[in-house]
């Protein structure tokens, strides 16, 4: 695959005198009929310039931008937060759900009954910007370990100091990706666009779209309601969350029996958009003390379980199974 990246690479500085960046190529020659979504060509990596990146470069660029190191759509509360590791208990046993009044008032978990044209559904997270930290670089993210044994390497490579927040967040992503998959979950994590590419064509074959959630505008509004036209995108899917990380990293999973739906809304101030959510039909094996039982009082197992995605959660579905 690499092989094949390069060539196309090269003949493309050739014929376009270096116009074209190699990501878009590379795309391109996978999936001649679909342009890249913007949500992906948004973080592509922002040069081959890979000593800008690292030592000295990356770390004095890391400091003006801060707000890059940051995936809103992953910290505690986000819709993706224990879900995503659903064998593990719910994070912060410590706060009391009943005392959480905003996240009481927020979307987050759902039974399907409820996904239906002309439900109201609050979703704060959506109206966020999203996280546009870019790839590293494919060379960068090919030598740079990933690893949690590495761990003071990569800290030193990424010119962060030991003991920092920043620190702490790079050993939590990793760990995150190291984790043992649960029952009928598969999962692998991508530092590179490359990797992002050929993982999830590995898993689900060339026959895929990339979705993401869509707005038409950015708003401050959560209150959405949900419109006509719901789609159901099948069961063969791959849920890609951005990860916390100063390049790009995406933790890709796929639970079976878990059906994806992009599903229109519009908001009060008009704003329109596209979202994603996912249904889990099967629960029998998630952490009995998972936040998902505790804000619809069910059992593990008892009835599908429903949640938006995030706004940096990129999902892939196979074309062959969509309507
Ligand atoms: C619930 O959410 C709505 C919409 O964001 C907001 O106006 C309201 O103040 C929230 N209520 C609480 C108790 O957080
Ligand atoms: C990371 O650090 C190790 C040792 O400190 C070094 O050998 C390696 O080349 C570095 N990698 C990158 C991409 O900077
Ligand atoms: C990394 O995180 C784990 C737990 O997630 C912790 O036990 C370990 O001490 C951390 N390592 C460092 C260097 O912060
Ligand atoms: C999940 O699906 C795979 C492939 O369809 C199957 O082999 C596996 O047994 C399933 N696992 C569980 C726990 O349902």
């Amino acid at each position: 695959m690499a092989f094949h990246f390069l060539v196309v690479f090269a003949l493309l500085q050739v014929s376009h005198g270096g116009a074209v960046m190699p990501e878009e190529a590379y795309w391109k020659s996978l999936f001649p009929n679909n342009p890249m979504p913007k949500a992906l060509k948004d973080i592509l990596p922002k040069s081959f310039n890979a000593p800008t990146y690292l030592r000295g470069g990356y770390g004095s660029g890391y400091g003006h931008s801060s707000k890059e190191f940051h995936a809103p759509n992953y910290v505690w509360g986000s819709y993706g937060d224990g879900h995503d590791d659903p064998s593990k208990e719910f994070k912060r046993e410590t706060i009391s759900l009943e005392g959480n009044v905003a996240l009481l008032n927020e979307t987050t978990f759902f039974f399907q009954e409820d996904l239906r044209t002309g439900k109201l559904v609050n979703l704060p997270r959506l109206a966020t910007t999203s996280d546009k930290t870019p790839f590293f670089p494919n060379q960068i993210a090919e030598t740079m370990p990933f690893s949690s044994d590495k761990l003071p390497e990569i800290v030193n490579n990424l010119s962060l100091k030991p003991q920092t927040r920043e620190a702490g967040v790079v050993n939590e992503t990793i760990r995150g990706c190291e984790r043992a998959a649960i029952d009928g979950e598969q999962k692998f994590c991508a530092t590179s666009f490359e990797s992002f590419i050929d993982s999830s064509v590995s898993k689900l074959g060339k026959q895929i779209q990339l979705l993401s959630s869509v707005l038409s505008k950015e708003t401050k509004n959560p209150l959405f309601t949900i419109v006509k036209g719901m789609e159901n995108m099948g069961e063969n899917e791959l849920i890609c969350h951005k990860m916390e990380y100063p390049g790009a990293v995406f933790m890709c999973h796929s639970i079976n029996k878990t059906v994806v739906y992009k599903v229109p809304l519009v908001s009060g101030d008009g704003t329109q958009a596209n979202a994603l959510v996912v249904c889990h039909k099967d629960t029998w094996n998630w952490n009995p003390k998972h936040l998902a039982f505790r804000v619809l009082k069910v059992k593990p197992g008892t009835g599908p379980i429903c949640h938006f995605l995030g706004r940096d959660t990129l999902v892939w579905v196979s074309s062959s199974t969509t309507k």
